[in-house]
């Protein structure tokens, strides 16, 4: 029995019966995150764990080195993929959230601005959220629209004083994808520094540092990347950014110096750094390179075909900003009955993975109309859905609106 067969983990056993197999075509929770994985991305996780072990960048001896060679390998490959200059920029954390912690809360002082949007997730809003306690005075944009309006209502926020201003690159709750290329001038002529959310869209939208030079760009590795669990980073532009470590400590690196001036990246990285997944992200990048259009489109196809037939159903309210592109997310509502019972119900009786609530994005549904009443349903596709995917949960739909 293979060490993954959930048969083999008596823990396991509470969860998943002895016969259950993932439905990968009813799974529509990929703007959570993704499964499955993409090829090469288990064996190169479970392999670094079984044959090399040891902890990277610490030791001479030959897997403590094997082990730092696989991490920086994956620094470099991410540095590509995203067009970074330089490969010190790259610095890995346990995802998005931490990134974004990292990002705010190691640049932003007192007296400094910030301005960030309603598209924005709470890995972004709540460390801001902190750092106003701290004296940084934070703005919001409150929109409801994503075109040139919004782009005018942000630049609009930018002072003297501000430091920095923070974009969702598409929102995790519409899908909808946000201009971020002309804020970034705008903001640069200011003098201000700009912060993209790149989680929703890393892996089907291409992001080039070299051609939109935003200054600090969070990743998350397990959503479109199609990496494991337990990884992200926040890529840092110029290294000579005045970035404050969150968390000191151990690094393998100057350690007779008990206050070390912070150099990127290992500074940034202190303890033992989690190398399987970090490794992990290299198969799942060249994956995403050679499939993730192809991916990409079949993901979009998806969800237009989706959006118009629950649009269309009695009942039912799609949230769209149909004039914009968008990821592969689709947030809906049924009148007379709250998101976590559609969701449970498509679970329950139609084997269907959705997910239900405020999708940790609260002023998204402020600014939309849904923040009472529970929120939304969301469906989010990506590698595994097939056409089939979307029928089902059309079909599901249909039968649950019609028997109401
Ligand atoms: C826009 C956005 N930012 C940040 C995050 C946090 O990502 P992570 O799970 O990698 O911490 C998410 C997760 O859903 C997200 O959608």
């Amino acid at each position: 029995m293979s060490l993954l067969d959930p048969r083999s983990h008596p823990a396991d056993g509470a969860v998943l019966a002895s016969d259950d197999t993932p439905d990968w075509e009813r799974y529509l929770d990929h703007a959570s995150t993704s499964s499955p994985k993409a090829p090469g991305v288990i064996e190169r996780f479970v392999g670094v764990i079984e044959r090399v072990g040891a902890s990277p960048g610490r030791s001479v001896h030959r897997l403590g080195r094997a082990a730092a060679e696989l991490v920086e390998r994956s620094r470099v490959r991410v540095a590509r993929f995203f067009g970074c200059p330089s490969p010190a920029g790259v610095i890995f954390t346990a995802g998005a959230t931490s990134a974004l912690n990292l990002a705010t809360k190691g640049l932003l002082r007192a007296g400094d601005h910030v301005v960030v949007t309603s598209y924005d997730h709470n890995s972004a809003l709540r460390p801001l959220m902190r750092l106003r306690g701290n004296g940084v005075r934070v703005t919001i944009v409150r929109r409801a629209d994503a075109g040139a309006d919004f782009v005018d209502a942000v630049i609009g926020e930018v002072r003297p004083a501000t430091r920095l201003v923070v974009i969702n690159h598409a929102s995790n709750v519409l899908g909808c994808v946000l201009p971020y290329e002309p804020i970034v001038k705008a903001v640069h002529a200011r003098g201000a520094l700009v912060l993209l959310d790149t989680a929703q869209t890393a892996g089907l939208i291409s992001i080039d540092l070299l051609r939109s030079p935003v200054d600090l760009l969070v990743f998350s590795g397990h959503k479109a990347l199609l990496g494991p669990p337990g990884v992200g980073g926040l890529i840092v532009r110029d290294l000579r950014l005045p970035l404050e470590p969150l968390i000191d400590g151990g690094t393998g690196h100057v350690s007779e110096d008990l206050e070390p001036v912070p150099t990127l990246p290992n500074s940034f990285e202190a303890g033992t750094g989690n190398a399987p997944a970090i490794s992990a992200l290299e198969p799942a990048l060249d994956f995403v390179e050679q499939a993730g259009v192809q991916l990409a489109e079949h993901a979009a196809a998806l969800r237009r075909r989706c959006v118009a037939r629950l649009a269309a159903l009695p009942g039912v309210q799609v949230l769209d900003l149909p004039d914009r592109p968008s990821v592969p997310v689709v947030s809906f509502r049924v009148a007379g009955m709250s998101p976590q019972r559609v969701a449970a119900t498509l679970d329950e009786r139609f084997g269907i993975q959705v997910r239900a609530g405020l999708h940790c994005a609260p002023l998204v549904h402020e600014a939309f109309g849904t923040a009472t009443a529970g929120g939304t349903v969301r469906a989010s596709f990506g590698y595994g859905n097939t056409d089939r995917s979307g029928e089902l949960l059309c079909d599901a739909m249909e039968t649950i609106c019609g028997s109401k």
